[in-house]
């Protein structure tokens, strides 16, 4: 069964930590997050995957390859210039010759693809969309249905009261290739904002797929963290890697824990990691491959990415830390702070509220204070 995957998006909502890989290279409890996808797809039989790309592709393509080390056959496309999400579907129409399944490439889910697609047969669907609740629907595809699925209205981001629903478009179809003859070829076109409003107004069938499974766009760094302290929670239905230390702590190899150190689950700590003397790792954390947490350091509700220097008496609480960085002695990150690749964060500094520390930036000891 064939997948096309979009992953053309440049990930502007979740910088910096996007601003040196693509979106889908994110890792998710220190695995690129297609590589998630990949292994969801897989156990699904969807093995011949198509990916849709245009920011960054060679980090994708680099790391993947044919595909053939994680069981499917990958196929990548690359746009020259953005062609939405139908648009970029359209440009790959030649490779797809059955019904196959598309996926927004930001999404993690326990969705059962299987179920969804014997849905779609059942009811001769030229398109079925995954619909899951939210709070907010405003940042979403509103799905508006009748009692039978059958899909009556489609409204991308639509303003505050103007949804009927709290069902949202959850970023996965199956697609019959044949009503891709809608989209026009070279331009940029949307299915949220194009082929599915069109579809609607010729009265094809299109039905909408409700399920109450775990769903979140990862696209934001709030709720990056979020799908983190869900995921080391179990509200997902996924593995995490390494050997099961003790209670909620996963290790990989190559980890070192002084005596004194106080690790509380769940904790996922990469490969080589060092954890100094009287530090505190407090989950729901993740640290990436050969980080070094000084001693007294308190890492609380945060997901730190590989090779980070994190000083003494650092204290990291619910912030995301991208590859590289260093914490000098004493810094303070709280409250959904996210610090990008290579970034030096000099002792004494205070971040808090959000803040967003560009790559490579260095901020001299004590400039920053709340
Ligand atoms: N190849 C390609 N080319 N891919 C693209 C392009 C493009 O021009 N533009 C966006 N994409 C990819 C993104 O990489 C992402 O995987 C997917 O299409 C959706 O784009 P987002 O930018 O993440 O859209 P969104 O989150 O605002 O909204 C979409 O997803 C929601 C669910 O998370 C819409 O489909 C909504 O209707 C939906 O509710
Ligand atoms: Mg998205």
């Amino acid at each position: 069964m064939k997948g096309v995957m979009l992953v053309g998006g440049e990930g502007t909502r979740l910088r910096p930590l996007t601003c040196n890989i693509p979106k889908p290279m994110v890792p998710i409890a220190n695995r690129p997050f297609l590589e998630v996808m990949i292994g969801q797809l897989k156990a699904h039989g969807i093995d011949e995957i198509i990916l849709c790309m245009g920011y960054l592709p060679d980090k994708i393509r680099s790391y993947f390859g044919d595909g053939r080390e994680f069981g499917v056959r990958l196929t990548y496309v690359v746009e020259a210039s953005p062609l939405g999400t139908s648009g970029a579907v359209k440009n790959v129409e030649q490779l797809l010759d059955d019904t196959c399944f598309i996926f927004n490439a930001d999404i993690i889910t326990d969705l059962d693809l299987t179920a969804m697609l014997r849905s779609h047969r059942e009811r001769g669907a030229k398109v079925t969309i995954a619909l899951t609740p939210v709070e907010d629907p405003t940042s979403y595809g509103v799905v508006e249905t009748a009692a039978d699925g059958r899909v009556r209205r489609f409204i991308e981001k639509p303003a505050p009261g103007e949804a009927t629903t709290n069902l949202i478009n959850a970023g996965t179809y199956v697609l019959e290739p044949e009503v891709l003859s809608l989209v026009p070829p070279g331009v940029f076109h949307m299915f949220e904002r194009g082929l599915f409003p069109d579809l609607l107004q010729r009265g094809d069938p299109m039905f909408g797929y409700p399920s109450r499974c775990y769903w979140i766009d990862i696209g934001t760094p709030q709720r990056y963290l979020t799908v983190h302290r869900d995921l080391l929670g179990g509200q997902v239905a996924m593995a995490l890697p390494g050997a099961k230390l003790g209670d909620g702590i996963w290790a990989e190899e190559g980890v070192r824990i002084d005596p004194t150190a106080q690790i509380t689950g769940p904790v996922v700590l990469g490969r080589g990691c060092v954890i100094g003397g009287q530090a505190r790792v407090t989950g729901p954390t993740v640290l990436g491959a050969n980080c070094e947490v000084g001693a007294e350091a308190t890492v609380e509700g945060a997901v730190v990415w590989r090779n980070a220097r994190i000083g003494q008496r650092v204290v990291i609480r619910s912030s995301a830390v991208g590859e590289g960085v260093c914490l000098a002695e004493g810094a303070w990150l709280t409250g959904g702070v996210v610090v990008g690749d290579g970034a030096c964060i000099g002792a004494d500094n205070r971040l808090e509220h959000g803040a967003r520390i560009w790559p490579g930036k260095t901020l001299e000891p004590g400039t920053l204070t709340f």
